[in-house]
This record gives structure tokens, sequence and C-alpha cells, in this order.
């Protein structure tokens, strides 16, 4: 039997480079080896209770850049969290082997107090233990997310372990697989590419709001004046050309730190290779908008077929516990 895959994602709306070069590249490129299962993950997003009014709408928009970057529905299943409800029952489920300490040293969960502290719902400071839930509800070998999510993945094996040390063997240990993209640096040059900090490029923008925003990029910030020579490594335009351009990257780094290179100028190139690079995306994108219907069924049908493998695994686990 092929090893399974899982992922899943909040649909936050259109997604950005990071997660198309942290997460989406390698969900794209698994389907050929695995048995691959992609999740919109709405439950996980009302933990923080802030786009609910847009949450049907952020659904269909990450369902389409999903799609366009080239998930098969032929070849793996792409569905709704909250379509296949399993998931809330294991939920529950592996909450009872979860030490609540735990949880609570998880940075994310720290991090969401520390933001937000009149917030701190039950459901935030279990949310490692429903997203190890997804996972091992599908059986799933193989995780592929960005850096900021291996603390929740170290979780999910730790309760994977001491569920199977309890119950017996029954749940796979997930391993994150990441991309050599796994933290992409957002346009502020500080902070990861996040929507919520608002320094991401959105991979669906047209081709003149990319270079507004890859204009307002910070660079690097000991470049004050255009003689300066650069330190690429620091800036977060010279990364995106790792990606967008490997062949000419010495050249860039080189030119660079000679200051023949410009700031200006070099940002412009970048536009261009982004633009270029997701031309084919964009196209296959507007196409697949004007088909609102092939989305609900494409999401319908993965429900349907995820469903399969959660009732299966839901039987199994019941049993082990002795609930059946
Ligand atoms: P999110 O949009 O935070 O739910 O993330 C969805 C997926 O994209 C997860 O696998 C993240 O780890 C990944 N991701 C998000 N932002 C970045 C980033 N800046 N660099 C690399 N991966 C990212
Ligand atoms: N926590 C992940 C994020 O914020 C989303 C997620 C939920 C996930 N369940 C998952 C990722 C299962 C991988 C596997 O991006």
């Amino acid at each position: 039997m092929k090893s399974r895959v899982f992922s899943g994602a909040r649909p936050t709306g259109r997604q950005h480079l990071g997660n198309y070069l942290g997460a989406i590249q390698n969900y794209v490129k698994l389907q050929d080896q695995y048995d691959c299962v992609y999740c919109i993950v709405d439950i996980h997003a009302l933990t923080t209770l802030d786009n609910t009014r847009e949450l049907q709408k952020n659904i269909h928009e990450m369902a389409l850049d999903w799609l366009a970057a080239g998930i098969d529905p032929k070849k793996s299943i792409m569905f709704v969290q909250s379509h296949v409800p399993e998931v809330c029952e294991l939920h529950t489920i592996l909450s009872m082997v979860t030490p609540l300490s735990w949880l609570l040293r998880v940075p994310t969960f720290k991090e969401k107090v520390k933001q937000n502290p009149g917030n701190v719902n039950y459901g935030l400071v279990g949310y490692p233990v429903l997203m190890t839930s997804d996972i091992t509800l599908y059986k799933a070998d193989v995780v592929p997310v960005g850096e900021d999510q291996l603390p929740h993945l170290e979780l999910a094996r730790e309760i994977v372990r001491r569920f199977n040390d309890h119950f017996g063997e029954t749940l796979p240990e997930p391993k994150a697989q990441m991309t050599a993209f796994p933290m992409v640096v957002g346009l502020d040059g500080k902070s990861k590419m996040s929507k919520s900090l608002n320094n991401h490029i959105e991979l669906a923008m047209t081709e003149e709001e990319t270079l507004k925003r890859v204009m307002t990029s910070v660079t690097d910030p000991a470049r004050q004046f255009r003689k300066d020579p650069g330190h690429p490594e620091v800036c977060p335009i010279y990364a995106l050309h790792k990606y967008f351009n490997p062949l000419q990257q010495e050249n860039v780094a080189a030119t660079c730190r000679t200051a023949e290179r410009g700031c200006v100028d070099c940002k412009k190139a970048m536009a261009a290779e982004i633009n270029e690079a997701l031309k084919p995306f964009r196209e296959r994108r507007a196409e697949l908008a004007a088909k609102p219907k092939y989305i609900d069924d494409v999401l319908n049908d993965g429900a349907v077929r995820a469903s399969v493998i959660a009732r299966q695994t839901i039987k199994e686990v019941k049993q082990k516990m002795g609930l059946l």
C-alpha cells in the first residue's frame, strides 16, 4: 500500500508565496508518489474567530489557488474539514490521552495568548490535538508543511505514541516534509511571510499589484545610497531570487555586493520574474474561477472519499479503546 500524505491549511483566503514555496509546492509534487489528502481546515479557523463572516468565500478562494497550483482531484482528495465530522470525535478521544502541560508549552499557543489575552478559549489550547486528529484520522505518515508547523508535528507524534502505548499499535507516527523554502521571509524582512502581518504577495495578484507590492519591500537596511555595497543574505528580495531565478542567483549577489546593481532595478527584475513564473497559474485560476460549480463538486466529492477512510479509522480507534 502507498504511504499516505495529509496536509491542511486554515482558510485565510488567497494564498501567498510563503504558502506556495513552503507547502503547496510539495502538495503538488507528492501526488505522484503518494496517496494524498488535502484539507481546508475551517474548524481550525474558528479558534481565533476573526474571519467567520468571510469563511465560505475564503474556502472558495483557497480551493481555487490549490487547484490552479496543480492539485489534481483525480489523484488526490481535496475537501473541507467540517464536511467530515468524524474529526471532532477523534479530537475528543485524543484529548483524553494528551496532558494539558504538553499543550501549554506549544510556542504558537503562547504567542496567541500574548497577542490576544482576552480570547484564550478551550479550542485554542486544543488546536494541536485537532491537528493531530486531522492527520491520524487519515493515517497519514507524511505531512508537507512549513517550518512554523514543526512543533505541532512533534506534539502529534507524542500524542500518537501515547495512544499506541495505551491501546496498541493503531495510528502511524507522522513525519513533516519540508521544501527547500521552509520559512519564506515577508517583505518587511523581519518575520515570516504572512497575511496577518500584511507582508505578503498573493499568488493571485495581478502583474501590476505584484510590482507595486514588491516595490514596497525592504532590502538591505545598511544600503542607504545607490552606491552603498549590499548584503544580499539579509535581503528578502534576494531570498526570492533564489527560488525564481536560481541560475542568476550568484550574479545577483555579486553585483549587489559591488553596488553595480541597485535595489530599485533588482525589485523590478524580481517582480517580472514572479509574474512570468505565475503566468500559467494565474491563467488556470481565471479559468477555474469561471466554474464555481466545479469547485463545489470537487470539494463534495473529496468529502465523500475522505469519509470512507475516516469511518474506518474511527471504528478501529473505538474498538481499541473498548468503546465498541
Ligand atoms: P497558514 O496559511 O499559516 O495556515 O499555512 C499554511 C501552510 O503554509 C503551512 O504548512 C505553513 O507552514 C506554510 N507557510 C505559511 N507561511 C509560510 C512562510 N512564510 N514560509 C514557509 N511556509 C509557510
Ligand atoms: N496548523 C496548520 C497551519 O496553521 C494547519 C493544519 C491543520 C494542518 N491541520 C493540519 C497542517 C494537519 C498539516 C496537517 O498552517
